[in-house]
């Protein structure tokens, strides 16, 4: 069986930290064959690093040489990369969020679809081992059927001060484009994806703007900072389960949590940490998992399965048009933010 000769477009902090070391695990199936970034000596000097044979500084230019490529740009480069990519016959694991508007993240889903390639997105915490279990939870029935989901994706004061990470025109947003859209992600995928109908939010922006806060990854310029850092949301489905959302990369709160909670109408599922609660025999229960099976590295796991949709021997677990709906409830917060009213989505 011929290898899969991948690609890797942008290789600065995620490249990096998580894709090439999980790509390079997968030897007997895959090869990062050349990497591309418009920084052409970081090209140069992560090719030599990492042993990979071809460097280039235009994506374009390595197209004829691989059968995929692995997109790890700023979030404006996701789709007009991701698109030309599959024009070009290539396979796309292209990083989240998807892209920076709905209108983007469509186009790349019709990209995939006219292409016939795999088109898959690096919402990476659905192959955690909670995850996959409260997956199976709720596809055995054991909650019932959803009612109200509730996500906190919160962080005190860890504003990612690398990168562009704090940079609108690049990045699309802050705080929920960023942290808050893997856990709105997993949570849809947990309740079967219902179409939203009803978004509503806040994104705020104050706490950054002050000078001299503290913060305890990296350091940015609060002048410039023009994303959010702290969001709240409600969004309501087509099957009245109820979502609520906050998150935050800078708060006045006790400390960082990761929540996400789904009250169904049999027993409620606690995601992070992982835990069960549910009535019976006249006695209310919490069961908390002390041990989960499955793969503890969810980077290798999002690299295996990959792989494995491109050669066609595993079902992709993350599609596209579920990335889509991400996308589309992200931007509807953002714009119910903006125009101080709730967004009703078609
Ligand atoms: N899954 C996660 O948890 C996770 C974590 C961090 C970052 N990310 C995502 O990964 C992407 C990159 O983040 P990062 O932290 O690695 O950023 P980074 O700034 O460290 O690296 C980005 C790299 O892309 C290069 N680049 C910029 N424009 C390019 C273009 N048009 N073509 C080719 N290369 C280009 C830059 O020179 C840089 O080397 C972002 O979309 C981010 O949201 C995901």
């Amino acid at each position: 069986m011929n290898k899969l000769r991948l690609g890797i477009i942008g290789v600065g902090g995620i490249a990096i930290g998580r894709h090439i070391p999980a790509f390079q695990k997968l030897s007997e199936q895959a090869a990062i064959t050349a990497v591309t970034d418009v920084n052409l000596e970081r090209a140069e000097s992560v090719a030599k690093e990492f042993k990979i044979p071809h460097a280039f500084e235009s994506y374009q230019d390595m197209f004829p040489h691989v059968d995929a490529v692995v997109i790890c740009t700023p979030n404006k480069f996701h789709a007009e990369i991701t698109v030309k990519a599959l024009e070009a016959g290539l396979h796309v694991l292209c990083e989240k969020p998807m892209a920076m508007t709905t209108a983007e993240a469509e186009q790349m889903v019709e990209a995939s679809k006219r292409a016939g390639k795999v088109l898959s997105i690096g919402f990476h915490y659905r192959f955690m081992k909670e995850s996959q279990a409260a997956k199976k939870v709720i596809l055995e029935n054991e909650i019932g059927q959803p009612i109200v989901v509730r996500i906190q994706a919160l962080r005190r004061r860890k504003v990612p001060g690398w990168g562009v990470f704090t940079n609108k025109s690049l990045q699309g947003g802050g705080s929920l484009i960023d942290y808050g859209c893997h856990l709105l992600d997993l949570a849809l995928w947990l309740i079967g994806n219902p179409e939203p109908v009803e978004v509503s939010g806040t994104a705020y922006n104050i706490l950054s703007k002050q000078p001299d806060q503290v913060n305890l990854w990296g350091t940015f310029n609060h002048e410039t900072f023009d994303v959010d850092d702290h969001v709240t949301s409600y969004v309501r489905f087509d099957n009245n389960v109820s979502l609520m959302l906050e998150t935050t990369w800078a708060a006045n709160i006790e400390e960082d949590q990761e929540t996400l909670s789904i009250s169904g109408d049999q027993g409620g599922l606690d995601v992070f940490p992982f835990r069960l609660n549910y009535a019976k025999h006249g006695m209310l229960f919490n069961s908390a998992a002390s041990w989960i099976p499955g793969e503890e590295d969810y980077g290798l796991e999002q690299a295996r399965n990959f792989v494995g949709s491109c050669l066609g021997q595993t079902e992709q677990l993350v599609k596209p048009e579920e990335a889509l709906h991400v996308t589309k409830i992200i931007e509807a917060i953002y714009e119910s933010s903006e125009k101080k009213r709730s967004i009703i989505l078609e």
